[in-house]
């Protein structure tokens, strides 16, 4: 086929209909297109930069996106001076957005020294339709700009972009679709995350993502699973299963499948070594997943448990549907089970009508249950959700007293309960070299927490163990044993 002299309408006549078949037409297309611009540029390389805001969703999804560039022939580089720099944003937080178009003034300035330099948006902040508006209005020089339900159609987008040299903005509201069997790159050879489902229908009051990622789907559990098997024998030893609520897993299914039993069909898989699974909605957290946690000796014993808030008048107004008793006595029941399980949690502080008292419950769930970590967050009102409607939002303030408080505590006993396994024997799957200590390798425990020690580079991927010399709050150092 000769693409060079194709239009982009020809190329979107010619190609398939189907998906993915249709993407892999655009990446030939655009890699014609690519060579072209390389004899006129007389450049040997075009060059990507990437970078992912956000939450392990928008990791996976940029290991996507990435394979996709480099299926077209651009070559990654650190650097922003780029030919192609691609955000993947995120917009849970307020100050999420705001940096994002802080940096794009600066690469507007990179933009005037290079004219093949294209820059492009993607993610969950560019489903917000003032932030489309104000691109459009205020950041003309930006080229390509879509969202989290199409991010497999980048080759296409590029195409068009290249083709008709205007800005071109593809945002889908919604969609059933799951476009499968894409080029992929992963960040490390050897562990991958694997989404499960898509979206989320809780609508958490203060929340964006149901708005952003649209209604929860799930993937089929055949195609999960044969994901998985192909990752594995492409040595990948531990995967994470990624959802916004990993427990309501296979529920809108044809076939309806539990999250647990997914759980069951996976350990199944022989050369695998480690299942995580992010994140787990305390409301859905069911008997029979702790049943198959606790059966299983490749599901890691780690649990990020969000608790957001101690206050049940509070998390009433967040729309949680749990109240403090009902975590507490979850919490106990997974202990009961697996006494060794690591416990993470997500707590927001200052959520709109949060009272001393309200807020005195949460350090008091977090004295009681004794997190092994805890993100802390700062309430950020996010237009479009309902507690940015509310009343009585808290004053900064207030807010930064609480968040000191929390995180003082937080920090204390995190730094206790880190020191539990110290003059053990661990196993660990080494993950790097690390930085700035380059003698040291760093390797992560089942519970998540990280140790360093002394050993060779060969050693990156493999599962070794570790003895525990000395916590250091909130990772060890420790010496390889054979
Ligand atoms: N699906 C996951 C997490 C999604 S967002 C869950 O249900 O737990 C990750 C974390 O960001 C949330 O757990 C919450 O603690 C925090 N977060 C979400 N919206 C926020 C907001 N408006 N202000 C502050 N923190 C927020
Ligand atoms: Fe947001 Fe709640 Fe959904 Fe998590 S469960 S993504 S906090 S709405
Ligand atoms: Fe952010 Fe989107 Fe994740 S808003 S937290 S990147 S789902």
């Amino acid at each position: 086929m000769n693409y060079i002299n194709m239009t982009y309408d020809e190329a979107c006549h010619h190609a398939p209909i189907e998906e993915p078949a249709r993407q892999y037409y655009f990446i030939e297309y655009c890699k014609a297109l690519l060579d072209k611009l390389k004899e006129v540029a007389e450049k040997e390389t075009f060059t990507f930069h990437l970078a992912t805001f956000g939450c392990q969703m928008n990791s996976r999804d940029s290991e996507k996106l990435q394979g996709i560039l480099e299926a077209i022939g651009f070559e990654e580089t650190d650097s922003e001076e780029a030919d192609f720099v691609l955000y993947n944003t995120c917009t849970v937080r307020e100050n999420a957005n705001q940096r994002v178009y802080g940096r794009l003034g600066h690469l507007n300035s990179l933009k005037q020294k290079n004219p093949h330099m294209m820059i492009s948006l993607c993610g969950c902040m560019m489903q917000e339709e003032e932030v489309v508006a104000k691109i459009r209005k205020s950041y003309r020089f930006v080229d390509i700009i879509f969202g989290t339900h199409n991010i497999f159609k980048l080759a296409e987008l590029m195409a068009e972009r290249l083709q008709k040299k205007k800005m071109v903005v593809d945002i889908w509201e919604g969609t059933d679709r799951i476009v499968e069997d894409l080029p992929t790159d992963r960040k490390y050879p050897f562990k991958s995350g694997v989404n499960i489902m898509f979206g989320c229908n809780n609508f958490c009051s203060y929340c964006i993502v149901p708005y952003v990622r649209g209604r929860e789907r799930s993937r089929s559990s055949k195609d999960i699973v044969d994901e998985v098997k192909k990752l594995s024998k492409d040595g990948v030893v531990e995967i994470m299963l990624l959802g916004q609520n990993v427990n309501s897993y296979g529920k809108n299914l044809e076939e309806p499948v539990s999250f647990a039993e997914l759980l069951t069909e996976i350990d199944q898989i022989e050369e695998l070594k480690r299942i995580r699974f992010m994140t787990s909605h305390p409301k859905d957290l069911s008997d029979e997943l702790i049943e198959a946690m606790k059966n299983s000796k490749k599901v890691c014993r780690h649990i990020h448990l969000p608790l957001q808030s101690g206050s049940s008048n509070i998390l009433k107004a967040m729309n949680r549907s749990y109240t403090k008793e009902q975590y507490l006595v979850l919490v106990d029941k997974i202990r009961a089970a697996m006494p060794d399980i690591s416990l993470t949690t997500d707590i927001i502080v200052g959520f709109p009508g949060e009272t001393e008292e309200d807020f005195l419950e949460t350090l008091d769930v977090v004295k009681k249950v004794r997190f092994d970590s805890a993100f802390t967050f700062v309430y950020s009102k996010r237009t479009g959700t309902p507690a940015a409607k509310m009343e009585c939002q808290i004053s900064d303030e207030a807010v930064k007293n609480r968040f000191d408080r929390l995180l003082k505590e937080v920090k204390l006993i995190s730094s206790e309960m880190c020191r539990r396994d110290e003059h053990t024997i661990q196993e660990v799957l080494v993950e790097d070299i690390n930085d700035p200590a380059r003698e040291l390798l760093t390797g992560r425990m089942g519970n998540n927490v990280t140790v360093h020690f002394k050993g060779d580079s060969s050693l990156i991927g493999k599962t070794v163990n570790v003895y525990l010399d000395e916590s250091k709050g909130f990772y060890y150092m420790g010496t390889l044993r054979p």
